[in-house]
């Protein structure tokens, strides 16, 4: 199987970034992490801080992949454009938050992509990842 990991802004910055919500490993060293523990899937990754290249990236990808994972960070509470591309979309798209976004500012409690997603995993840790592609799998 083939699954697409799509992070959004300010992911770049995993590791370095307010570590005490986000952990300290940066995505690329769990990344790694993640392909020792799923040798048989076929995995990618991409990010971007720019709303229309996520948008874009759903779009290429759906096509050629099994499943994506996303965690669309700040433009999850935003974004109408990602929720219709998700929509658009027959790939199963599975929602991922590292943090408890629910138990954060009231700004974080609504998501405009859920509705459109598979499944929603959050509050793990980077381990919400792992735990996504286990269930699309
Ligand atoms: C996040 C939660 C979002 O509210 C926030 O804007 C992020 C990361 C998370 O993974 O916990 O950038 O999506």
């Amino acid at each position: 199987k083939k699954v697409y990991i799509i992070n959004g802004p300010n992911l770049n910055l995993l590791g370095k970034r307010e570590n005490d919500i986000y952990g300290n490993l940066s995505f690329e060293e769990y990344f790694e992490e993640m392909k020792r523990t799923f040798p048989q899937t076929d995995l990618f990754y991409f990010q971007s801080n720019v709303e229309g290249e996520l948008v874009s990236k759903i779009q290429e990808v759906s096509s050629e992949c099994d499943g994506i994972i996303l965690n669309a960070a700040a433009y999850t509470h935003t974004s109408v454009a990602i929720a219709d591309a998700i929509s658009a979309i027959e790939t199963p798209v599975v929602e991922v938050h590292i943090s408890n976004v629910t138990s954060r500012e009231e700004f974080r409690h609504t998501s405009l992509i859920t509705p459109v997603c598979r499944g929603l995993i959050l509050g793990f840790g980077l381990n919400s990842y792992s735990l996504a592609l286990a269930s699309l799998l």
